[in-house]
């Protein structure tokens, strides 16, 4: 038999059976139709990062980034939620001065974080509050756990100490009124802890919203300069996940479920998609993933080079987050995508 060409196979033998997938992209109407994962503002959480002074300072390690006073804070948490942002994640650079080996600042009613809870709340009682809770800020060692040395000289953070003060911090945000406390520290048994000590004070209504699946990023460095929150020795690695591993993050995932999270959180997002999936293969709660610095740094100087579209390749990340299973995405571009998304 002569060979017949590929298209004489599929457009003269059997010219009523192909199948055109290009029919479903035909027209913008069309691809609207059929579109499976669309993106909108109430999609996004701003994590916003302030401190005590009264000028706002951008951030030199996160371009277009601000640290803001806690009037600026206010106003700009306000212009987020206008345009249909729900929730915004608190990020408070601590003083130096306030800083001690047990964090205890974590815990101060009067602290920045408990006072810019209260004022958000009287200006907008509408916005979901969502704070962090670890004690990286206020840690004179950097770290997000209490830090011990044994006579080596070697460095442990140390677990259930540590749980015990992140459930002061949490009921000290519970207190000044925050929606929803977010757990960011990787110690074991924190979330658990965490519940129990918020319905025994009667915070049966404050969710928690789990770092579930943080892995030791070396993402995270810009968010370090912009808190000047690095750890001063040692890094993070006992506490956060290897990236090397997925089954681990269906473990945590388990765990933080059983243990009462309202919802769970992947961090970085982009380079962790395939656990994102898992992670909603795994459990039924809200998902939410963070677009960390270092992912909105490597957008916005590639952006800024000239070398990609920035709204394009913005939103592309966004939309491929949300596509890989997450309902919430925790990113610096809230806004400009908000507005993007409007036009
Ligand atoms: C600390 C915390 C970090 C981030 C959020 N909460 C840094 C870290 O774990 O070292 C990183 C966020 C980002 O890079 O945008 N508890």
């Amino acid at each position: 038999m002569p060979s017949r060409s590929l298209e004489n196979r599929f457009l003269n033998e059997n010219p009523t059976h192909m199948i055109r997938p290009r029919r479903n992209r035909r027209t913008p109407a069309i691809r609207s139709m059929v579109r499976e994962t669309t993106l909108c503002p109430a999609d996004f959480i701003l994590p916003m990062f302030f401190h005590e002074d009264a000028s706002d300072c951008p951030i030199a390690s996160m371009p277009g980034v601000t640290r803001w006073s806690l009037d600026s804070l206010i106003r700009e948490a306000g212009e987020a939620y206008a345009i249909g942002i729900p929730a915004i994640v608190l990020f408070p650079k601590i003083e130096e001065a306030l800083k001690s080996p047990f964090a205890e600042e974590s815990a101060n009613d009067e602290g920045l974080v408990p006072r810019a809870i209260r004022a958000l709340k009287a200006a907008y009682p509408g916005l979901c509050v969502i704070t962090d809770v670890a004690l990286d800020p206020y840690n004179s060692d950097g770290h997000d756990g209490l830090v011990q040395r044994d006579a080596r000289g070697e460095l442990h953070i140390l677990n259930d100490e540590t749980v015990a003060i992140l459930c002061q911090q949490a009921l000290c945000h519970a207190r000044a009124g925050a929606d929803i406390v977010a757990p960011s520290d990787m110690m074991d048994g924190r979330v658990a802890a965490i519940r129990e000590a918020l319905d025994e004070e009667n915070f049966t209504q404050v969710s928690i919203l789990a770092y579930t699946a943080k892995y030791a990023s070396a993402f995270y460095g810009p968010f370090r300069g912009a808190l000047d929150s690095a750890p001063k020795d040692g890094d993070k690695k006992t506490y956060q996940m290897d990236p090397a591993n997925a089954r681990e993050a269906i473990r945590e995932t388990l765990l933080d479920e059983a243990e009462g999270a309202d919802m769970l959180m992947v961090k970085p997002a982009g380079l962790y998609l395939d656990i994102i999936a898992k992670v909603r293969e795994t459990s039924t709660l809200p998902i939410a993933a963070y677009q960390v610095s270092g992912e909105y740094l490597m957008l916005k100087n590639a952006a800024a080079g000239g070398w990609l579209d920035e709204k394009a390749v913005v939103l592309e990340s966004l939309l491929a987050i949300k596509r890989a299973g997450a309902d919430l995405i925790l990113t610096y571009y809230a806004k400009q995508a908000c507005g993007w998304l409007s036009e």
